[in-house]
C-alpha cells in the first residue's frame, strides 16, 4: 500500500477534546463503520473537519457483493441491515481508497473484517502500512454473514485473534468492537476482558498487551416479517438492529463494561447504538464511553453529528466541567 504523508489533524485542546489511547481527537463524535461510505464521502454533507473521526467501511481480504436485496428496512425504532459486508476488498482499498486517507480532514479509523485470523491480519497489515490510518477497528460482530460474530462470542478465540492482530500492528491502535449479544450469561465483561487481556507481545514501545480501546457496539440480530406476503423483510431472513431501539441495551453494555473492566484497565470505550442527539450521547459519557459513534442517525440527518457535538458542549459546561473527559463514567448511583 503507498504510504500517504500524515495529514497533521491539529484539534484544539478544546473543552471537547479527547485521547483516545494516545490518539487526540478534537470531539469525541465519530462517524460509524459502514454507514458513511469507504472513506470521505460524506464530507460533501458534513464537513469531516468539525467530526472527531470517521471510521472506514469494514474491508476484508477478498471483495465481496454482500446479501441479496433488500438488505436495509426501516423499523419502527431504527433499522435492519444485512449488507452482508460488500466491500471492494483489501487490494482494492489500498490502490484506490488509501491514497486520499491523509487528505481527510479528521481522524481515520480502519475497520477491518474476516472470516479466520489469517483474513484479519492480511488486512490489518495493510491498515498498518497506510500511515495516515491512526487506528483500526477490529468488526469481530458482523450478524449479517456467516461466522461473522464467531470470534466475537467466544472470549477464547477473541483473545487469539487479538493476540495474532498485536504485532502486525507497528504503528495503528487496536480497538475492538464488540457485539451486544454479550448482554447475557455470556456478560461483555468476559469479552471485553477477552480482547484487553489478550497477552500479545507488543511489536512496539507503548503497546499494550491486547485491545487499545472497546467499541460497544455493533447492531444487534433481528428479523422483520411482511405480514401480507408472509416473507422475511430482508432477503437474508435475518439482520442487525440500529437506532433508538438499541440505545438502551449500548448504554448497559458500557456501563457493564467500564465499571468490570475498562476503567481499572485505563482502556476507553466508544460507545455505539442510537446516538441520534446530543442527550444520547452525554449518556454514553455518563456510562463510561470517552467518545461515540454515530450511523443511523446519519440516515436520517447527515449533520446530525455537528448538532450532538454542540449540544455536548453546552452540555459540559453546564456541568461545571472543564472538559468532558471529567464526565466519563459519571452517572450518580447513590
Ligand atoms: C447500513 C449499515 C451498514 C453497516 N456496516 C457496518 C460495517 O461495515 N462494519 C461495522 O463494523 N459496522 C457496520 N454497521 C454497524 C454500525 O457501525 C453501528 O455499529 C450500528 O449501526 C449501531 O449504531 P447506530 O445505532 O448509531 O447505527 C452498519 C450499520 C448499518 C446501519
Amino acid at each position: 500500500m503507498p504510504s500517504a504523508t500524515l495529514f497533521i489533524v491539529n484539534p484544539p485542546a478544546g473543552i471537547l477534546s479527547v485521547s483516545l489511547a494516545g490518539i487526540t481527537l478534537r470531539n469525541p463524535v465519530i462517524l460509524a463503520a459502514g454507514t458513511c461510505g469507504y472513506l470521505d464521502e460524506m464530507n460533501d454533507v458534513v464537513d469531516l473537519s468539525r467530526v472527531g473521526a470517521v471510521v472506514t467501511k469494514s474491508i476484508t481480504r477478498l471483495p465481496r457483493d454482500g446479501n441479496a436485496t433488500w438488505r436495509i428496512v426501516e423499523t419502527r425504532c431504527g433499522m435492519m441491515n444485512a449488507i452482508g459486508l460488500a466491500n471492494i476488498g483489501v487490494d482494492a482499498f489500498a490502490r484506490d481508497i488509501a491514497p486520499r486517507v491523509a487528505r481527510v480532514p479528521t481522524t481515520v479509523i480502519g475497520s477491518i473484517a474476516g472470516f479466520s485470523i489469517d483474513d484479519y491480519v492480511a488486512v490489518a497489515a495493510a491498515m498498518d502500512d497506510c500511515d495516515a490510518i491512526q487506528a483500526v477497528e477490529v468488526n469481530v460482530s458482523c450478524p449479517n454473514v456467516h461466522g461473522g460474530t464467531e470470534f466475537g462470542a467466544d472470549p477464547r478465540a477473541l483473545s487469539e485473534l487479538v493476540r495474532s492482530l498485536r504485532p502486525v500492528l507497528s504503528r495503528a491502535r487496536l480497538f475492538v468492537k464488540l457485539s451486544p449479544i454479550a448482554n447475557g450469561p455470556l456478560a461483555i465483561k468476559d469479552v471485553a476482558k477477552a480482547a484487553i487481556d489478550a497477552g500479545a507481545q507488543p511489536a512496539g514501545p507503548n503497546q499494550r498487551p491486547g485491545a487499545d480501546a472497546i467499541c460497544l457496539a455493533n447492531t444487534m440480530p433481528a428479523m422483520a416479517i411482511d405480514v401480507h406476503t408472509r416473507r422475511p423483510r430482508l432477503a437474508n431472513i435475518t439482520g442487525g438492529l440500529s437506532g433508538p431501539a438499541v440505545h438502551p441495551i449500548a448504554v448497559k453494555l458500557i456501563h457493564d463494561c467500564y465499571r468490570a473492566v475498562a476503567k481499572d484497565s485505563g482502556t476507553p470505550i466508544i460507545g455505539i447504538g442510537g446516538v441520534l442527539s446530543w442527550e444520547d450521547a452525554a449518556e454514553f459519557i455518563l456510562a463510561g464511553a470517552s467518545a461515540v459513534e454515530m450511523g443511523t442517525s446519519l440516515f436520517v440527518d447527515p449533520r446530525s453529528p455537528l448538532k450532538v457535538a454542540a449540544g455536548l458542549e453546552t452540555w459540559v459546561r453546564a456541568q461545571g466541567a472543564t472538559g468532558i473527559t471529567e464526565l466519563v463514567g459519571g452517572v450518580k448511583l447513590e
